[in-house]
């Protein structure tokens, strides 16, 4: 980085020193105080330099839905509207807002989607399923609808060989919910909501992911750094509203490697002792954003993250199915027991979700037919994931990815998990 010269303090004018150093925080290209942990100089506004990287996969996808590229490639939200401050950032959607629970709405026997697939296929008895002969570009509201509720039963559906535009992406989005806006990451030139997942451009621009830190996944993740999305988690968890479904579309797929692993939230509870899950009900803990900001109280006291307060058990408001809602990454500390407790307990808890094999799905996301991608959509309360970066960037990967956002979380004493739902056996002597 270079060093901030004196000149670009401004002191000419009678603005506050506060203020003096809020512009320089807001403006000053050097300063990286509030971007995205692991890119240390991404440009502002749509790159020129990212469009000469761009796979030609993803670009004829984009070109052929008329996304503007003349000025580049991927658009970096404007710096200087990113929010510098915690306060800023804990502003955005800080409200409640409607959401319609489509999978609520949906035949519980989705006759409409079965009946339009050749093959629907459970890739494992838990978690994950794909579906083969349907192009979600052509889905009706019915379809969509249970689409949403099978996301929501089994954690995450796959589709292949899909001609799927961004906008058709966004749109589908949009029908599931309110579409998060991210204030930092990049998107898709004209189409805010369709996030670029591109870890090659991260790279390109500072990040410093490698084999050896690429995968430090049974460590914690903030202490011990581990890079990129390799580390199990759950995304936007610091949200008034968190995430329901996300749906990411790949349209530059490795050869090899490059793969996506799930691991449900249904199952993760149902791993537990029902007196473990008894002490678990109804407690509540503290999950903190991925991006950090500076405290305007307190602004060289190091950046902060935004802090939210959710049930750990939640009923899901489609399946009724209780989950363990947490992950290594985001999920800081129970309320109620000491910091040790805290710790021992949440360390166990990721445990059940990273290390049990059974619970969990890996899809290979290629090959795909030649001006094809494959879509991964799953429901992002009730799951974890993690990407494997064991290509180490040598295949190209690029994929948008569109999130609708869903309920404030909550928990109903009432509510069973989903093997009691099932009618699976459960160990009372446990
Ligand atoms: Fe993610």
């Amino acid at each position: 980085m270079a060093p901030v010269a004196i000149n670009d303090f401004d002191s000419s004018d009678d603005t506050t020193l506060d203020e003096k150093l809020e512009k320089l925080l807001r403006t000053h290209l050097d300063l990286n105080i509030s971007r995205s942990s692991f890119s240390k100089n991404l440009h502002t506004g749509a790159d020129p330099a990212g469009l000469k990287i761009l796979p030609a996969s993803s670009r004829s996808r984009l070109e052929a839905d008329g996304v503007d590229l003349s000025k580049g490639y991927p658009k970096i939200p404007d710096r200087t509207k990113i929010p510098v401050y915690l306060d800023e950032a804990f502003a955005i959607r800080n409200e409640d807002y409607p959401y319609i629970e489509r999978g609520a709405n949906a035949d519980p026997e989705k006759k409409a989607l079965f009946s339009a697939a050749t093959e629907v296929k459970d890739l494992t008895k838990h978690i994950g399923t794909e579906i083969v002969g349907l192009q979600l570009q052509d889905l009706t509201d019915k379809q969509k609808d249970e689409l949403a509720l099978l996301v929501e039963e089994r954690g995450v559906v796959f589709f292949r060989d899909q001609k799927l535009s961004p906008k058709k992406q966004l749109e589908l989005g949009h029908y599931w919910g309110q579409v998060e806006v991210h204030p930092q990451t990049p998107q898709v030139p004209g189409l805010p909501g369709e996030t670029v997942i591109w870890v090659d451009y991260g790279r390109a621009n500072g990040s410093e992911i490698t084999f050896k830190n690429a995968d430090l996944s049974n460590w914690d993740a903030t202490k011990f750094k581990a890079k990129g999305n390799n580390t199990w988690h759950t995304d936007l968890v610091h949200e008034h509203q968190p995430s329901g479904i996300t749906h990411l579309h790949l349209d530059a797929i490795p050869d090899v490697g490059g793969d996506t692993i799930w691991s449900s939230g249904y199952a993760a509870y149902d791993k537990l002792s029902e007196e473990f899950k008894r002490f678990l009900d109804g407690k509540k803990a503290v999950y903190v954003s991925a991006h950090a900001y500076l405290d305007r109280a307190d602004p060289f006291g190091g950046a902060k993250r935004i802090e939210r307060t959710f049930p750990i058990v939640r009923t899901h408001p489609a399946t009724g199915w209780k989950f363990l809602f947490v992950n290594r990454s985001m999920t800081k500390r129970i309320i109620g027991l000491t910091p040790v407790e805290s710790d021992l307990v949440l360390n166990y808890l990721f445990n059940v979700y990273e290390k049990n094999a059974d619970i969990q799905v890996r899809f290979k996301w290629g090959p795909a037919k030649p001006g094809y991608g494959a879509s991964a959509i799953w429901d992002n309360r009730s799951t974890q994931h993690r990407t494997v970066w064991d290509h180490e960037g040598l295949d190209p990967r690029h994929g948008t990815r569109v999130t609708s956002l869903a309920e404030i979380p909550y928990f109903d004493p009432k509510s069973k998990s989903q093997r009691e739902a099932l009618g699976l056996p459960i160990a009372k002597e446990d």
